[in-house]
């Protein structure tokens, strides 16, 4: 419901006018501003005109049948649809409810019952708004924590770069010529200090890999392709699993850096997995334009899972890493599918759209009032 609008707008539909009529002032006098129409071309007519929360339709009418309205207003309008009818042989409450009604009504039914389930529908509508609103805020802060994650991340990778790092080659430098031109040195004492600088050394790679894992400076120099290139080849030093990168229409594409940096860490958590648990010879990660997406797939031939009931434990052994991945992509507007064949491997497909700007949208209705992860273990 339009949250400036205060009183829900109800249409009733029917070719009787009398019967119309006299539901529209029982509505009316309950405090429901309504309006109606004699068929069901007219009705749309009026959903063109304004937004209303609740359709009443009878069925049998000419032309448009109140069956056709309620796929239509299903289809491409934002309302609750109640239908009535004097056959109740000709459909059952089920088949009516399966076309997506809130509600089904047999005629004759007294004025006072209608009153009554129309109050229900409006309710859970009501409640189905209050959560959307709460999970659209929810959502907005998300972004922001996430946004807020990735600038603490630059900022940290900065200072241990430029400031740690950058001092502590300075010191190894210093301790790896301590000794020059010096002779009779104690080679227990040369000895020492050689090894101390190796210390320091793999201090200074470590401290690097952090500064690079927590943002690669490669990512805002020259841009995703490169990242992912590099960092694949890395990845593949490290881990010893073959990285086949491809990429195909980028270049014509310029990506938000906010868009960038999230397919960037979906392909670090991905690949962070592959290393972890897959087992796997190679991984090919294709990042390819096909408008109006961006499709980012990564699939490894590693010993696969059973994406089902490893997700449902990940939550109680809290492992976040899927689950997050799953955030950052419904916060770009976008879908993940991930498909597992145990012993044979993983793929996973993710989909953002080009102009992803992190816009919220309404994810519950009447028929899909769950958390918005089903999409994710497409099997
Ligand atoms: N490529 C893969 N191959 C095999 N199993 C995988 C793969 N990716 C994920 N899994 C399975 O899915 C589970 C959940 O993955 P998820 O990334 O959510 O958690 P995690 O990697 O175990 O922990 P975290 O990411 O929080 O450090 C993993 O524990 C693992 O069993
Ligand atoms: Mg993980």
């Amino acid at each position: 419901m339009d949250p400036l609008r205060t009183k829900e707008t109800i249409l009733v539909v029917d070719d009787e006018r009398l019967f119309r009529r006299m539901l529209c002032q029982k509505l009316s006098r309950s405090g429901y501003p309504c309006s109606e129409a004699g068929s069901g071309e007219e009705a749309l007519k009026h959903l063109d005109q304004k937004p209303y929360d609740v359709v009443i339709t009878d069925i049998r009418m000419q032309g448009i049948s109140g069956i056709e309205l309620l796929r239509a207003v299903k289809n491409e309008y934002d309302s609750d649809v109640i239908v009535i009818t004097g056959y109740s042989e000709e459909y059952s409450y089920e088949n009516i409810i399966e076309i997506g009604a809130s509600d089904f009504m047999i005629k004759p039914f007294s004025p006072d019952e209608m009153l009554l389930r129309l109050n229900r529908v409006l309710h859970i509508r009501r409640l189905l708004e209050e959560r959307n609103l709460a999970y659209s805020a929810l959502q907005a802060v998300s972004q922001e924590l996430i946004k807020a994650q990735e600038h603490e991340r630059l900022r940290i990778a900065r200072d241990l770069h430029d400031r740690v790092a950058q001092d502590l080659s300075a010191l190894k430098i210093s301790m790896d010529t301590l000794f020059d031109d010096r002779a009779g040195i104690d080679p227990a004492l040369r000895h020492k200090v050689s090894s101390l600088c190796g210390v320091l050394g793999h201090s200074i790679n470590a401290l690097r890999e952090i500064a690079y894992n927590l943002r690669p400076p490669i990512l805002d120099q020259l841009g995703l392709r490169s990242a992912i290139f590099q960092y694949g080849q890395d990845f593949a030093a490290k881990s010893g699993v073959e990285v086949d990168f491809s990429s195909a229409g980028m270049d014509e594409l310029s990506l938000s850096s906010d868009v960038e940096i999230n397919l960037f860490r979906l392909i670090q958590e991905t690949l962070a997995n592959v290393q972890k648990h897959a087992h796997a010879k190679e991984v090919k990660i294709r990042l390819v334009a096909s408008f109006p997406n961006v499709v980012l797939r990564i699939e490894d031939d590693g010993v696969g899972f059973n994406v089902s009931e490893r997700m449902a434990a990940a939550l109680c052994e809290k492992r976040m890493g899927l689950k997050s991945m799953q955030e950052r992509v419904s916060l770009m507007g976008g879908t993940m599918a991930l498909k597992s064949v145990p012993q044979k491997g993983t793929r996973l497909v993710i989909k953002i759209p080009y102009d992803a700007l992190p816009e919220t949208r309404s994810v519950f209705t009447l028929s899909n009032t769950c958390f918005p992860s089903k999409d994710l273990l497409t099997r």
